[in-house]
């Protein structure tokens, strides 16, 4: 009996080893096991050299095996079906595959990295800094007085409310890490996200982008200010365009101005986008403030600087219209698809 228990298990090595690559191996399958000849069969017949007390062990063994050898054959069935399904089906496998969408570029990121790219030209270097920060970087070394407007808790987030520690209110907190740890000459841009306690709408956001600049070496001149400046509203906005200084004041800057171009919009005819005036503001900017460079021991009698901040939501809003400014952070990509740039 002990040779019959040993015949079934080499039998079913034999069967899990095997595979069928093809439908005639598979019919050669079930005719060798499940045939009127087959195995099977054969082995069943052993049943009447069992004696009478093991009968019922046997038949047990022996259904299962049988069981067996249909499962296996079942499964060769359905692989053979499958493959044959993939053969036959209507695919062109030697169609190219479905292009992958490709993302684009979100309009800021695209006006962004123009606003780098014109300013490297110029030789200005980029550099960044954090978006958490301390009240010296954002406020005091920036010659904010205690009791400015800018550092009411109206618009600043302050961390935890501790006001040690802020969103920067502007990158000119920037400026303030340079500063401390380069020495003139010193020509950088800083692009960065910046931090506002504003009611969302179109015109206001709670959040949105400026590049920051800063020239300082020996003679820098507010004539070098005017230059660089209208270099980069000419590449950035067109020949034609025309720019105008006003005076403001900046804490940081002595004398500060701000720089309004010709509405693209109207050409100067005036519109609801200029306000009826031809003119649209896009940066503040200035000579760095004397305070400002002693404050990273800079010597002001030797060096002067310039400095100037703009906005990257509204160059992008000049050069495309997009006139609400909660669309650059709805992520609607019927939005967001409308901007290609290589950049
Ligand atoms: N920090 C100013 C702001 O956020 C922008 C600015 C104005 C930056 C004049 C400057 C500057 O560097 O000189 O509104």
């Amino acid at each position: 009996m002990e040779e019959l228990l040993q015949q079934i298990e080499s039998y079913k090595t034999e069967i899990s080893a095997f595979e069928a690559s093809t439908a005639d191996a598979v019919e050669n399958f079930r005719i060798k096991w499940l045939g009127t000849k087959g195995l099977v069969k054969a082995i069943m017949g052993e049943m009447k050299n069992v004696p009478n007390e093991r009968k019922k062990e046997f038949g047990q063994i022996l259904n299962e095996f049988k069981l067996f050898v249909e499962t296996k054959f079942e499964t060769l069935k359905a692989e053979g079906e499958t493959q044959n399904a993939e053969s036959n089906s209507t695919i062109d496998w030697s169609l190219p595959g479905d292009p992958v969408a490709l993302g684009t570029r979100h309009p800021l990121s695209i006006v962004r990295n123009q606003i780098v790219s014109i300013f490297k030209r110029l030789g200005f270097a980029v550099a960044e800094g954090p978006e958490i920060e301390d009240d010296w970087h954002n406020f005091g070394a920036m010659n904010l007085p205690e009791d400015h407007p800018a550092r009411d808790m109206q618009d600043t987030f302050y961390i935890n409310q501790d006001p040690a520690w802020l969103l920067r209110t502007h990158t000119s907190s920037v400026q303030a890490r340079v500063m401390e740890t380069q020495k003139p000459p010193i020509r950088v841009i800083c692009p960065g996200r910046v931090y506002r306690n504003e009611t969302i709408s179109a015109r206001a956001h709670c959040f949105f982008h400026q590049v920051e600049g800063l020239y300082i070496d020996e003679n820098v001149s507010f004539a070098d200010l005017k230059q660089t400046l209208y270099f980069f509203v000419q590449e950035m906005f067109g020949k034609d365009t025309k720019v105008r200084f006003r005076p403001s004041y900046f804490p940081f800057t002595e004398p500060s101005a701000e720089m309004d171009i010709s509405c693209l919009i109207c050409g100067g005819d005036g519109c609801n986008v200029c306000k009826h005036t031809g003119w649209v503001e896009i940066l503040g900017s200035g000579m760095v403030h004397p305070k400002v460079l002693e404050n990273f021991g800079i010597d002001p009698n030797k060096y002067t600087g310039f400095a100037f901040g703009m906005g990257v939501e509204r160059i992008c809003q000049l050069k495309y219209r997009v006139n609400d400014l909660r669309l650059y952070s709805q992520n609607d990509v019927r939005f967001l698809k409308q901007f290609t740039g290589a950049l």
